[in-house]
């Protein structure tokens, strides 16, 4: 049964803020604050597939309150869900940075995603310049995780933080640079010519622009807007987009009205409604080069190997096979490029 059925961001009957619950969508600031709260969903869901052995990360436990009680063990649905989303993203992640020359990747929403830790981490980074960008309460909290953990500063080196605190930076010589701003990427929409708000971008490198879950929290013209932003100012682009899909459905009538229920609207939803409406939307943002969106059913089916998914099934086990074709039917990953050819991805199954 669809409604008996958690969607990947979090799980059904969590309650929202009080200032949201029952009243469908929250007065702004409050909207800002749900939306917010969807990073701790995202990190304990990561946490849980760590703990249930989906995942290897070593710093997913540094960016949730342990409570003195074990980690939360989410459903094995959604275990499965975050390990497909968080390898096929490092793929083409991975992808990407393995042309030759410096790269540049920038992260909206990032929160506190650990990518950037395993990445500058595990070296080869060669100058790699890094962004995350966030609403500043959640780049303040990645700062404040960093400091004071011994593991995650040794991988970032020295902090410099800007005069007015809403910018973190880290030189870390021959592995690159790491850039986390505390943005609303809505000021991106009427930024003009501006290059200030983004300090340290460069426009001169191949870019990957990453939105996991994070862009179809926006009025799809500012989604729009914000991956125009990048795209009229850097010549060789790539994005990767990860979010839900498949609204008008069964299951994705519940997975939308557990959300309102939250106060949370996902505009895009909407907007491109299947995996070829999200291939359509990066085809008119102008990425012209390898564009495609698979669900993540179709990734775990086709990307994941015969040895891994044994190894996945014997973790927890998976009965509910049926809860799984529709949960992961409903989640997207679509990708592309223009100014540039990401040989992984032309060589990706699909
Ligand atoms: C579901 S979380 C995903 C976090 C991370 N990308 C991951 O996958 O683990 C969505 C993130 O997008 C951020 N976000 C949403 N709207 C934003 C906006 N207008 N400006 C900056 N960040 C935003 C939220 O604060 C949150 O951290």
């Amino acid at each position: 049964m669809p409604s008996s059925i958690p969607n990947l961001l979090t799980l059904r009957g969590r309650g929202g803020s009080r200032a949201s619950r029952g009243r469908g969508r929250a007065h702004p600031d409050a909207h800002d604050t749900t939306i917010q709260g969807t990073d701790t969903d995202a990190a304990v869901s990561r946490l849980s597939a760590v703990h249930c052995g989906y995942l290897t990360d070593p710093y997913a436990q540094f960016f949730v309150s342990a409570d003195g009680g074990p980690p939360t063990r989410r459903l094995p649905i959604i275990n499965r869900g975050t390990y497909t989303r968080t390898t096929a993203l490092d793929r083409l992640v991975d992808a990407f940075l393995d042309g030759r020359g410096q790269r540049q990747i920038v992260s909206l929403g990032a929160g506190t995603d650990t990518r950037v830790f395993r990445r500058f981490a595990r070296g080869e980074t060669e100058g790699l310049v890094y962004h995350e960008i966030d609403f500043e309460v959640i780049s303040q909290k990645k700062m404040r995780i960093v400091r004071g953990n011994p593991m995650l500063s040794r991988i970032m080196g020295e902090i410099t933080v800007s005069e007015d605190a809403t910018y973190w930076s880290s030189d870390l010589g021959t592995r690159g640079e790491y850039h986390c701003h505390g943005l609303d990427l809505r000021k991106l929409v009427d930024a003009g010519e501006s290059q200030a708000l983004i300090p340290g971008l460069r426009t001169d490198i191949p870019t990957l622009v990453v939105s996991e879950c994070c862009l179809c929290y926006l009025a799809t013209e500012q989604a729009a807007a914000v991956l125009a932003y990048f795209h009229n100012r850097i010549q060789s682009l790539g994005t990767v987009i990860y979010e839900p899909v498949l609204s008008h459905d069964a299951f994705g009538k519940v997975m939308t009205s557990n959300l309102a229920a939250r106060g949370i609207s996902m505009p895009t939803l909407d907007s491109y409604p299947t995996p070829t409406d999200q291939e359509k939307r990066l085809s008119e943002a102008g990425f012209h080069g390898s564009v495609k969106a698979m669900t993540v059913g179709d990734i775990w089916r086709r990307w994941v190997s015969e040895d891994e998914k044994t190894r996945l099934d014997s973790l927890e086990g998976l009965d509910e096979v049926e809860e799984w074709e529709l949960l992961a039917g409903h989640y997207v990953v679509a990708w592309g490029s223009k100014g540039l050819d990401v040989q992984g991805w032309n060589e990706l199954p699909n």
